[in-house]
């Protein structure tokens, strides 16, 4: 029987919360999965995770949580998230001196899966206070010390650069049974199964307002591109359509071998 896995990218805010209550369990009824993955890195006004926005999910039986540089943003509320949910994981890259871990096993109906979340380098210098080791060296460690044989193996690669996203997918093919990236929240169109068996995508895309650049509101991302502001408005666009994308996985011995886009427009 295959391990059969379901990963929603990076949710924003109250909008996308309230799209993956509405449209999670009609998905989980279509595709069965054994585990259910969503990327809560945005899930607290599009800026940090909290265990308040996160237990607003608990009805949908989340098996695991990932999540990335913006993890902490929500300050002592995110570091406290990390403490009170078993399943929440930051990059494990980002070292031992923030709260929380990096992956996690998850077993159920007899099946296991070990869940990583790595952060990429490239166009990450500058952005967090924490230094970043190799994402690919990070999972040579967790791999040596944790894999069990033909488990499923999935990375939430939470990543810019399409170029560090598809070394990462080769560098793991036939290791890990699927890598998907987050980050961009802009869904890219290279869906695969790697040769050696691994499924890949270099960004899931997210689950947040489809008339929004990147979850934000048109204008406040237009201001700053046109220069009518020097920094961003940050704010969370909640109008309809909200946008759903996930990835579906079917697992077998720890490869992939059949992996599917879904992407679902809804009305809150
Ligand atoms: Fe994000
Ligand atoms: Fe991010």
């Amino acid at each position: 029987m295959p391990v059969k896995v379901l990963f929603f990218g990076d949710t924003i805010g109250k909008s996308g919360r309230a799209a993956l209550l509405k449209e999670l369990p009609a998905i989980r009824e279509r595709y069965q999965p054994d585990f259910v993955i969503v990327n809560v890195e945005n899930i607290t006004h599009g800026k940090g995770v909290s265990s308040k926005a996160i237990h607003e999910l608990d009805q949908l039986d989340i098996d695991v949580y990932t999540s990335g540089n913006h993890a902490f943003d929500k300050g002592q509320f995110s570091a406290e998230a990390f403490k009170d949910i078993p399943n929440l994981i930051r990059p494990s890259n980002y070292g031992s001196v923030l709260p929380g871990k990096g992956f996690v096993r998850v077993e159920k109906n007899g099946k296991s899966l070990l869940a990583i979340n790595l952060n990429a380098q490239v166009f990450f210098e500058k952005q967090f206070p924490t230094e970043i080791s190799s994402p690919f060296m990070e999972f040579d460690t967790i791999w040596k010390a944790e894999h069990q044989n033909k488990e499923a193996v999935f990375i939430d690669f939470h990543s810019e650069a399409t170029s560090e996203k598809r070394a990462m997918g080769f560098y793991t093919d036939g290791r890990a049974s699927l890598v998907c990236g987050t980050h961009t929240h802009v869904a890219t169109a290279d869906l695969q199964i790697l040769p050696n068996g691994t499924g890949y995508i270099s960004d899931v895309g997210m689950t947040g307002a489809l008339n929004s650049i990147l979850g934000v509101p048109v204008q406040n991302s237009l201001d700053l591109f046109l220069g009518n502001t020097s920094k961003l408005v940050f704010e969370v666009e909640e109008q309809n359509p909200i946008m759903i994308n996930a990835v579906y996985a079917e697992i077998e011995d720890g490869k992939a071998v059949a992996v599917e886009k879904i992407y679902r427009e809804v009305s809150i």
